[in-house]
């Protein structure tokens, strides 16, 4: 297993499945998240989807350039989460945004560039990928 933020991985080896970690489905209107596989896009070198952590909290799965980055949902700023609910926060080329008040993050390092966290980072959190490319835990 490879235990790692900054592992490369191949087109190959996507989509990702997660095992045990769970989407949001806040913006469904479901109480509680659903289990289901966590893709990530195959042929895309960004792409971003937010996930429940086992333990309850929000994460922010990051794919760019061949490798998944994760941080926890939650602005420097005044710690709620990025997105607007609907797990969106993917800006730009290479980018994160938080949409309450458009704070910037790097989206390979968690690096806030602009906005009233500047200086900031998101928190990083270990992701594990096993050799077939799956997220099997946060
Ligand atoms: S809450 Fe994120 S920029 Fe203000």
């Amino acid at each position: 297993m490879i235990t790692s933020s900054a592992s490369n991985l191949t087109d190959q080896l996507w989509p990702l499945a997660a095992v045990a970690i769970y989407p949001c489905r806040r913006a469904q209107g479901a109480d509680r998240p659903t289990p289901m596989p966590v893709i990530l896009h195959p042929h895309s070198d960004f792409h971003q989807v937010m996930v429940k952590h086992p333990e309850g909290f929000e994460v922010i799965l990051v794919k760019l350039d061949g490798v998944v980055h994760a941080y926890r949902n939650s602005c420097p700023h005044i710690g709620i989460g990025l997105d607007y609910g609907d797990g969106h926060c993917k800006h730009g080329e290479r980018q994160l945004i938080c949409n309450m008040h458009g704070a910037l993050f790097d989206a390979d390092t968690g690096y806030c560039t602009d906005g009233p966290c500047s200086g900031d980072s998101l928190t990083r959190l270990r992701v594990a990928i096993d050799a077939a490319g799956r997220v099997v835990g946060l």
